[in-house]
Parts: C-alpha cells; sequence; structure tokens
C-alpha cells in the first residue's frame, strides 16, 4: 500500500490524529457503563478485562476510572495506541496499552472478560476471520469468562448511509476531513472513503492530503449465531442498541455476550 503523503494510507493510521474529533458526539461513558453492567450481569467477579480493538481508548479509560477493574487495551493501529497512552497519562490512569492484532493475540496472562465495542468486529471479512477472533479470545479467557462484543448489522448500514455519505468537519488543530460511504448489499460490504486535510494556520490552504479506504463486512444476526455455532462459547445474552432488549432481525446494532464453559 502506499503511504506517502497525499497517497492512500493504512486504516486507522491519519485518522487517529482526528479520531476522537470525529467522534466526538459518540457518548463513549454511557457505552463503558453499559460493559460494565453487562459484565456484572454475567460474571460473578470480573477484575481482569481485556478490550480488544480499543481505537484511542475511550472506553477502557472510563472503566478503568470506576477502580474496580484491572483493565488491558489493545489495537492493531499503533497511532491509535498512541493516542491511547497520551490519554491514559493526561487522565492519571492506569490501563495497559498495547499495539495487538485481534487475529493473533500475544499475551501471557488471562482475564476474565474481553470486549471490542463500536463495530470493530464488522472489520473482520469473512465468517473464518469471525471465526479465528473467537477462537483467539478463547485462548486468553479462563473458565466461565465472557466475550461481549458488537457489530452492525445490514439494516444500520442502509439507515447510516443518508448521514455517513458526504460527512465533512473541521477539527480544533487545522484538520478538515471529508466522508464518502456507500454499501454494497449483495455483498453486505460498507465502504467509507476518508480524505483528511491538514491545513494551514489560515484554515483554507492545504499543506498535506491522506485518505484512507475502510471496508466493513456486515452481517446479520443469524450468520453471526452460525459462526459462533461453531465454536464452544454459550450465548449468554443478545441485546439491542444500549439496554437489554433481546435483539433480532431488526436490530440495528447487536451485542453478543459469549461465556467460555467453566471447564475448559
Ligand atoms: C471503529 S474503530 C473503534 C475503536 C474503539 N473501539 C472505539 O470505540 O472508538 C475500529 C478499531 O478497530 C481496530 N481494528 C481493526 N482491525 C483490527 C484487528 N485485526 N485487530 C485489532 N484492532 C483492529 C482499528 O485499528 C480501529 O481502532
Amino acid at each position: 500500500m502506499n503511504t506517502n503523503n497525499t497517497g492512500q494510507h493504512p486504516q486507522y493510521s491519519k485518522l487517529a490524529d482526528i479520531y476522537d474529533a470525529v467522534m466526538e458526539d459518540v457518548d463513549y461513558e454511557l457505552w463503558a457503563d453499559f460493559i460494565d453492567a453487562i459484565m456484572l450481569e454475567h460474571h460473578l467477579n470480573p477484575v481482569d478485562i481485556l478490550e480488544l480493538a480499543c481505537g484511542t481508548g475511550s472506553v477502557s479509560l472510563f472503566l478503568d476510572e470506576l477502580e474496580c477493574y484491572n483493565v488491558v487495551g489493545t489495537d492493531k493501529s499503533s497511532q491509535m495506541i498512541h493516542k491511547a497512552r497520551q490519554k491514559n497519562k493526561d487522565m492519571l490512569c492506569n490501563v495497559k496499552f498495547e499495539v495487538m492484532d485481534f487475529l493473533d493475540l500475544q499475551l501471557d496472562r488471562t482475564f476474565d472478560a474481553a470486549f471490542s465495542v463500536f463495530d470493530s468486529v464488522n472489520y473482520l471479512q469473512n465468517a473464518d476471520e469471525v471465526l479465528t477472533f473467537l477462537n483467539e479470545t478463547k485462548s486468553v479467557l479462563r473458565p466461565g469468562g465472557l466475550l461481549i462484543f458488537d457489530f452492525t448489522t445490514p439494516k444500520n448500514s442502509i439507515q447510516a448511509i443518508d448521514y455517513l455519505n458526504n460527512e465533512e468537519g473541521y477539527t480544533e488543530d487545522n484538520y478538515r476531513y471529508f466522508r464518502k460511504s456507500s454499501y454494497d448489499a449483495d455483498n453486505q460490504l460498507h465502504e467509507n472513503t476518508f480524505r483528511i486535510e491538514k491545513l494551514a494556520d489560515d484554515q483554507e490552504t492545504v499543506v498535506q492530503e491522506f485518505s484512507e479506504v475502510h471496508q466493513q463486512r456486515i452481517y446479520t444476526l443469524q450468520q453471526m449465531l452460525d459462526i459462533i455455532d461453531q465454536t464452544t462459547y454459550n450465548i449468554r445474552a443478545k441485546y439491542s442498541g444500549f439496554d437489554f432488549e433481546e435483539a433480532d432481525d431488526h436490530s440495528l446494532r447487536i451485542t453478543m455476550v459469549l461465556q467460555c464453559p467453566s471447564n475448559q
């Protein structure tokens, strides 16, 4: 992949600089509270927890502030982890952030729960990759440990196109960004292209320009259940949105709660 200053860059390399600005309307505290509530509902005593695809670490940091968890946050993008470590320092938190592919977890310890939020699992391009993710995660969970992750559905992509496509914004540190978004319903592929411009102090002149193309595979509930069926996880719950309502074919975002057998 070309990584010069005007070409296409790897996912979440240049986007890392503006990620928190692009996500400023996302309520990460609510998301952390949701994960906290799920863990307490389905595990007797979750203490050691692992975030997969943590991005710039917002959820891990909110959970750390509850002062009842030991939190490790991991992401494939070194630029996102760099931002997460900066926030960890600024907020005087104790999360251990590591660069790591969730398809190849290199951890020398185990956890009571692992979680991944904000459709990171949709970056897995096919059923085999999702299966690898599920099994890889199981290998770092203790007996009875939880895996919690969300994914978005075709219905969500169809609805979201209207507001995601042609999105434009500015950040406080002189970046301008544009998002093009399209959904290929036949292949269940959602593509987002970000064009990111670094502006001079006049906030007009473009000093550098970057682009990133993000492809996500969009899974139906039934497709995800069929993949999970190939593992030894027990399905504890499937929630729709951010409440504890049961997910169904109409859900836009589904949070799965899986549990390792207690005698694994
Ligand atoms: C939509 S962002 C979500 C980030 C964060 N969870 C949040 O809520 O802000 C998707 C994240 O998934 C990460 N990611 C994608 N594929 C990955 C993989 N194979 N292993 C680990 N992280 C991955 C990206 O680097 C990116 O940070």
